[in-house]
């Protein structure tokens, strides 16, 4: 049996080392975004299948599974980039103080875009312009949006990259994309998502694209800067070890459908779910003897198939499994959606 792909799930358990000490969660408040049976489906394909969870203002929030798992289309969902004709949509997404922006038109998502909302892309070389300079990139944004003058838009423009880090800020702003290292690239791309102050961001796999040794500044970064300005952050990741270090919730998810979910340090010492624990699995611990590879396999997402979505990899499935899918519910401190948990 061939292992499955985890991609940068097996590199980094330096990653949380570097990060230094865990940052703490603020202390509990009301929810910033509470996402209740969210599906989202192209044509016969049922992609997200009921995603439930919330995210409360200051805290931060991992998004973990393999590829294909539906981490990128939440997050793309949540900033309103997937409104076109073929995908359907159901369920609700409550942004405290917009409502549910499930059902927002364009005109409301170019106000929440931005100013409530903001994303971290995976490839900061791919998501930047390369015909327009780092300054240009960065004010346009502060100008239409923040509706500063040039003048005030340049200054804050300086400012914001040199809290991302950058030195020599006035000649960065006329430098292009390809002048900058890729991590340069990505502090920039942080310091665009974080200009217009937004209450929720979002990191799609911030620091996959980058090397190793800068991957830790990165996501240092996004926390303090993020905890600074009392926001939340959704990261989506597919480091176990990273996520346990910088999220306060982890969302684990296989097929478009929530398998478990609660806080990381719960979920990630003690899994329940069979497919949580064969993430953790997969993780190559520099103290452990072996790797223990899941059987290859990708979930279906044929809007009809009835049960859980993991039951012909999982090693714990029962014959009810492949016809009836578990629900989400309370148990030991988190959710889970099984019928045979691990004790
Ligand atoms: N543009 C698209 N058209 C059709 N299906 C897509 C598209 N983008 C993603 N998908 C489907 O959605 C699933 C989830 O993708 P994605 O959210 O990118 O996963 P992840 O970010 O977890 O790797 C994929 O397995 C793929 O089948
Ligand atoms: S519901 Fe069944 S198939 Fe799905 S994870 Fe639990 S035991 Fe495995
Ligand atoms: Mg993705």
């Amino acid at each position: 049996m061939k292992p499955m792909d985890l991609g940068a799930a097996r590199a980094s358990t330096s990653l949380p080392a570097a990060l230094g000490q865990r940052i703490e969660p603020t202390p509990e408040s009301k929810p910033l975004l509470k996402i209740e049976e969210l599906s989202l489906s192209r044509g016969e394909s049922l992609i997200l299948d009921n995603v439930t969870f919330s995210l409360r203002r200051g805290g931060t929030l991992g998004l973990l599974g393999e590829s294909g798992a539906g981490k990128s289309t939440i997050a793309l969902t949540l900033i309103g980039l997937l409104r076109t004709p073929e995908v359907g949509l159901s369920g609700t997404i409550e942004l405290d103080g917009a409502g549910n922006v499930t059902e927002a038109g364009e005109d409301a998502w170019l106000k929440l875009r931005g100013r409530r909302v903001a994303m971290i892309f995976q490839d900061a070389s791919a998501a930047l312009n390369p015909c327009f300079t780092i300054g240009r990139q960065l004010m346009t944004p502060l100008r239409r949006v923040m509706g500063l003058s040039r003048s005030a838009a340049r200054a804050r423009a300086i400012e914001l990259l040199e809290s991302v880090g950058l030195n020599d800020t006035p000649s960065r702003l006329s430098a292009y994309p390809h002048q900058l290292s890729g991590g340069m690239q990505q502090r920039v791309m942080i310091a665009i998502a974080l200009s217009s102050n937004p209450d929720l961001l979002l990191a799609d796999e911030p620091t996959s694209a980058l090397d190793v040794t800068i991957q830790a500044q990165i996501i240092r970064l996004i926390l303090e800067e993020t905890r600074r300005r009392s926001a939340s952050c959704i990261f989506v990741l597919h480091d176990l070890a990273l996520a346990s270090q910088c999220c306060d919730d982890i969302v684990v998810l296989y097929g478009g459908q929530v398998m478990e979910t609660g806080p990381s340090r719960i979920v990630l010492e003690a899994p329940m779910h069979p497919y949580t624990a064969a993430l953790k699995g997969c993780v190559l611990e520099f103290d452990t003897e072996e790797l223990r590879p899941l059987p290859s396999g990708a979930p279906s997402f044929a809007s009809k198939t009835p049960g859980c979505r993991f039951a012909p990899r999982c090693p714990r499935a029962l014959e009810k499994c492949a016809a009836n899918k578990p629900p989400l519910a309370d148990v030991h401190g988190r959710k889970l959606a099984c019928w045979n948990p691990l004790t």
